[in-house]
């Protein structure tokens, strides 16, 4: 008898004109598949989310009117334990994109070995179209309509672009309503005051810096003098450049939504970090001189971190990188064509998916303190973050070495292993 066709190649929601994201996911695990050996069986189980949720968010505006937003939660996969990622709120925001993304969540989650899947969610809507009281109205309703797949032991949101500490405490508090009982472990990145854990807000530019230092020790590469630039100064560019400073490196240069600015002799970190809080940006500041912003990524440099946006390392500008190594603090900051480019030109990429998992492991920290309600130092936190990062990175160096391969590529190696794995181990149900 012959066997029926049992694996269609794309889900039937999806158009294949226009796989967006999703499309390059698929890429990047057809291209990991002849690493897997005997776990290559289970691969299909990487290219469709285990779940995905569109949801109807309809609110009363401060007019009067009710306007109706489109929501997603998509859980990737939750071989490895409950799902955890984001939500964003952004107008572009689209079913394939937020697949992607839960992917890549389950990639990172992986790689880092927490004990979590992939997840990810997201609101069709521009938050700075909304007053403050729509906002919550927003976040409630998307919190109630997805309650039926989050919770503590299920999957877990946290801050993504255009959500924040005070998201995450609507949400806690909704889904908390929603049960009955106060629920902190539903959410991270939560106000410390809620739950929320000390070290979350720096932990994504401590990740980025602690990888870093082990590629730079591995390659022969001095910290102590090295000369980094920087794209974006916020929260993970800027917490970044400040480590590296304490370090003994120079930031040279620096790009934002403002501008450029550059000094070989080296910026000042932190009085560039407060000149940015007060005014939103480094232009103006004064110790440092005005950039064409396009000269910034051909800048003498050792260590270029885009920490800001995706697609900025592209086919026009990677042939320019001086740098001997590019960390990637921002998702997906580099396309496809450039990471070829760069790769031939020998300079170094960290990727993503293992450069900025800083940020999710202390939210694993935030989610195991709310579980026991014992709530660690600073110091611990760094500490336990730090080791987490230098394990991961150490394994991912190393089957970079044995199977002679990018370092995205061997990220997704260790990753896809280990979820496969999972998977094999757990055998399906029924
Ligand atoms: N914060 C985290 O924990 C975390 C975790 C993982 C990944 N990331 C990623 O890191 C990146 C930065 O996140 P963040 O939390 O630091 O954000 P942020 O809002 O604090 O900072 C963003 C920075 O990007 C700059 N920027 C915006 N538009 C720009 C443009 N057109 N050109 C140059 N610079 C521009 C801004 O000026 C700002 O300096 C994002 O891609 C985010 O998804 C963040």
């Amino acid at each position: 008898m012959s066997s029926p066709s049992s694996t269609h190649p794309l889900p039937s929601y999806l158009d294949p004109q226009h796989l967006g994201p999703w499309g390059i996911y698929l890429q990047q695990v057809d291209r990991v598949t002849p690493y897997l050996g005997n776990l290559s069986r289970w691969v299909e189980t990487l290219k469709r989310p285990k779940r995905a949720l569109i949801v109807d968010v309809p609110i009363e505006l401060d007019d009067g009117t009710i306007a109706h937003f489109e929501g997603y939660r998509v859980q990737h996969n939750v071989s490895r334990g409950p799902g955890k990622g984001g939500v964003r709120f952004h107008q572009d925001v689209t079913l394939s994109e937020v697949m992607a993304l839960s992917a890549w969540m389950s990639i990172k989650n992986a790689a880092v070995n927490v004990p979590y899947g992939g997840a990810k969610g997201g609101v069709r809507v521009d938050p700075k179209k909304l007053s403050k009281a729509e906002l919550e109205r927003l976040t409630r309703r998307y919190t109630s309509e997805i309650g039926l797949l989050i919770g503590p032991t299920k999957d877990i949101p946290a801050p993504d672009v255009n959500t924040n500490a005070q998201v995450m405490a609507w949400m806690m508090d909704t889904y908390s309503m929603n049960v009955g009982a106060t629920a902190t472990g539903v959410v991270t990145g939560k106000p410390v005051d809620l739950g929320g854990s000390l070290g979350r807000v720096e932990a994504t530019g401590r990740g980025v810096f602690t990888v870093g230092c082990e590629a730079a020790h591995r390659t022969g590469l001095k910290i102590d003098g090295a000369r980094v630039a920087i794209q974006g100064f916020g929260n993970v560019g800027g917490t970044a450049g400040k480590l590296f400073t304490q370090a003994g490196a120079k930031v040279v240069a620096v790009q934002d939504h403002t501008g450029s600015i550059h000094r070989a002799g080296g910026i000042d970190a932190h009085a560039l970090s407060e000149h940015v809080q007060q005014t939103g940006g480094v232009a103006g500041f004064a110790g440092a001189d005005v950039m064409d912003n396009d000269e910034f990524w051909g800048v003498d440099c050792d260590i270029l971190i885009p920490a800001a946006l995706e697609g900025q390392l592209t086919e026009a500008n990677a042939g320019k990188v001086k740098a001997k190594m590019v960390i990637e603090g921002a998702n997906g900051p580099t396309t496809p064509e450039a990471d070829d480019i760069l790769n031939d030109n020998g300079v170094l990429v960290l990727p993503d998916v293992i450069s900025n998992a800083g940020g999710v492991t202390v939210s694993y920290f935030e989610w195991v303190q709310d579980f026991t309600s014992f709530f660690w130092t600073e110091d611990e936190i760094n500490a336990r973050l730090v080791r987490i990062m230098q394990d991961a990175f150490s394994a991912v160096w190393q089957v970079a070495q044995e199977n002679k391969v990018t370092l995205r590529t061997a990220t997704f190696i260790v990753a896809c292993k280990r979820i496969l794995h999972a998977r094999e181990m757990r055998g399906l149900y029924p």
